[in-house]
């Protein structure tokens, strides 16, 4: 059978660590950026992998840039489709100061590229009878975050969508998850944030570690398996145990 992965956000972070790890198990992989210039060197670093890729430069929350997306993906042999939905921004700050650009930038992309994305590729999965998609969500979207409502309203959308559109599409044989990453070692995350925060992040996850690209993946992946046959409208945290705790300081007494 073969395969083909559509992944967005694909030339930086978990998008390209999925991307690699799609490659790797041999299937053909679709990585769609709006970065073109990082693309380039993705696709020069895959070179030696194996040929069974494609770069293509889209903006998720384009639709005119999607239909052309969407016509490639029409032209490439496929029994099966999986799309993972990576693409996403951040935009932190108060919510009585933040310009309503900052709404837009993570609305359109974080959750209208995320639906747009759905809605190009599902009517390839229904042709197909069957697929798989992942969206990429956060904690955020679960719980709230400080100095961060609009993109936590943003991934709390995600986490619906993901949920009421996997209801729609299961007896069709198509599954929807989402993962949920706590700080996830990458350029969203590690550029501008200072030390102090980012140690403040190390402390406040019960693991104390920051997570790696690779690690998302390998949850992302899971979910997009045939091994995750019954787990549908999911959201699987991915957060060294964050979202376990609920906040409360630690007890120093055995008895009450
Ligand atoms: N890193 C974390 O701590 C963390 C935690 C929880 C959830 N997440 C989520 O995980 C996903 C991946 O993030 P990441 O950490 O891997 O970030 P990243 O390294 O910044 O990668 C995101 C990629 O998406 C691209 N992108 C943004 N808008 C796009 C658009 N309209 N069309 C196509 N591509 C677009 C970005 O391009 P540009 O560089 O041009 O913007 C970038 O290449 C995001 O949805 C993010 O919200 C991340």
């Amino acid at each position: 059978m073969e395969q083909l992965a559509i992944v967005t956000g694909a030339s930086s972070g978990i998008g390209k660590a999925v991307a690699k790890k799609f490659l790797q198990l041999g299937h053909k992989v679709i990585l769609v950026d709006r970065n073109l210039e990082r693309l380039r060197t993705v696709e020069e670093e895959l070179e030696a992998w194996n040929g069974r890729f494609m770069c293509n430069e889209t903006d998720v929350s384009d639709i005119k840039s999607i239909d052309v997306l969407t016509d490639q993906i029409k032209r490439i042999k496929a029994d099966r489709y999986v799309l993972v939905n990576c693409a996403g921004v951040f935009r932190g700050g108060l919510l009585h100061e933040s310009v309503t650009e900052d709404y837009e930038i993570q609305f359109n992309i974080n959750v209208r590229g995320t639906y747009l994305m759905m809605k190009a590729v599902l009517p390839l999965m229904l042709e197909a009878h069957g697929g798989s998609i992942v969206n990429v969500a956060s904690v955020s979207g679960m719980r709230g975050d400080y100095n961060a409502p609009l993109y936590c309203a943003s991934k709390g959308a995600v986490v619906s969508l993901t949920r009421a559109a996997a209801l729609d599409y299961m007896e069709k044989g198509i599954r929807i998850n989402c993962v949920s990453p706590s700080a996830t070692a990458t350029p969203m995350f590690l550029s501008g944030t200072s030390r102090n925060v980012m140690q403040a992040f190390q402390d406040a996850l019960p693991d104390h570690k920051i997570g790696l690209p690779e690690q998302v993946a390998d949850a992302v992946l899971f979910l997009a398996s045939p091994q995750a046959e019954h787990i549908c409208g999911h959201n699987l945290p991915v957060d060294g145990g964050l979202t376990a705790w609920n906040g409360q300081p630690r007890q120093d007494k055995n008895v009450g």
